[in-house]
Order: structure tokens, then sequence, then C-alpha cells
């Protein structure tokens, strides 16, 4: 059995749907104290808070090396980024072994970067949605497995759109990481 490990920095409304479909989860590892860290540990999951700060002094390097460790000390084989607002250093894409996945709030390679959302509603598109996809050292880039559409609707903020988005991430990053999990 694989070693999934779930990364989060906020909602973890994502997390929820991948507990919901009995996924087992061997870690929550999250940036900042956030309700996803609360879920985790609510559900009996071990947890890890690996905070980082914010502005000129953050070291990413020295960050990921402290999660490099927690990955290992798990034994973790998979990684599937749930909202997970930090860019990890490069190193780790070439030197861990496992493979890391992460959903995306666009149909990439539309839209990358933090603010998704917003920009699919600053440019207008009719339709947008959600890329789950293996994560590089290169933001919202690598391989594509799986996409799902949704409308966006005249009266949409970024909130409605973005929930929309969310529903259908919950139905579809589970499907996908159970996939990654077999043998
Ligand atoms: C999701 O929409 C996910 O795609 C997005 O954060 C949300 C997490 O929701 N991730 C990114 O924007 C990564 N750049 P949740 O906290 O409710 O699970």
């Amino acid at each position: 059995m694989k070693n999934l490990a779930v990364f989060v920095s906020g909602t973890g409304t994502i997390l929820e749907a991948i507990l919901r479909d009995n996924i087992p989860v061997a870690l929550v590892l999250a940036d900042r104290k956030c309700r996803g860290l609360e879920i985790a540990k609510a559900a009996g999951i071990p947890t890890e808070l690996v905070e980082r700060t914010f502005g000129k002094g953050f070291n990413r390097e020295e960050y990921t090396r402290r999660i490099f460790r927690i990955l290992l000390d798990h034994e973790i084989d998979l990684i599937a980024m749930a909202g997970f607002m930090t860019i990890l250093a490069p190193f780790l894409f070439k030197e861990w072994p496992g493979i890391i996945l992460n959903t995306h709030p666009s149909l990439l390679p539309a839209f990358k970067g933090d603010n998704a959302v917003r920009d699919a509603l600053n440019h207008g598109v009719k339709v947008t949605g959600c890329t789950i996809h293996r994560a590089t050292a290169k933001l919202d880039e690598g391989s594509i497995l799986a996409q799902a559409s949704v409308p966006v609707l005249p009266e949409d903020t970024r909130n409605t759109l973005h929930e929309r988005i969310k529903r259908k991430e919950r139905a579809l990053y589970p499907r996908v990481i159970k996939q990654m999990l077999k043998p």
C-alpha cells in the first residue's frame, strides 16, 4: 500500500472529499494553521504543521528541506497538494522519488498562478474548470491527468465561481488519487 500525504493551506474541503471517499491518508501537512489541519486532527490522521514566514526572509530551500525530511520520516510515496499555497524548491521534484500531484482551479494551461479564478473572471471566459496534474518544478505545469469544465455565469463572483469549480475538484481528485495509489 502506498502512503499518501495531503498538503493543505486553507479550508480543506478537498481533503474532506478525499476522506469521504475512504482514501487512506498517512499524513496531512500544512504550511500554516488552517481548517484543513483541524479536519485532519479530528479524523485522527497524523499531521505536521511546517509553518512558514512570508516576505523577504523566507528561505524556500531550507523550508523545503524540512518537508523533505518529514516525507522520508513518514515513508510517503504520493503527495496530493490540495490548496497548498507554498511553492516548493525545485530540488524536491528532482530528488524526492515519489509522485507529486496538484489540483488547480482552471483549465491549464490557461490561468496559471495563485489567482486563477479571478483571472478567468477578468478575462471574461465563458468556461473554466479544474485540472489535476503532476506537479513539477515549474508552477502549474507537468502532465495533465484529468480536467473538468464549469460554465462561468454572468452573475458570478470569485466565490461563486470558485465554489462551482471546487465541486468538480472534490469529485475528480479522489478518483485520480485512487488510480495513483493502485499498486
Ligand atoms: C482549490 O480550488 C485548489 O484548486 C486551489 O485551492 C482550493 C483549495 O480548496 N489551489 C490553488 O489555487 C493552488 N494554487 P480547499 O482548501 O477548500 O480544499
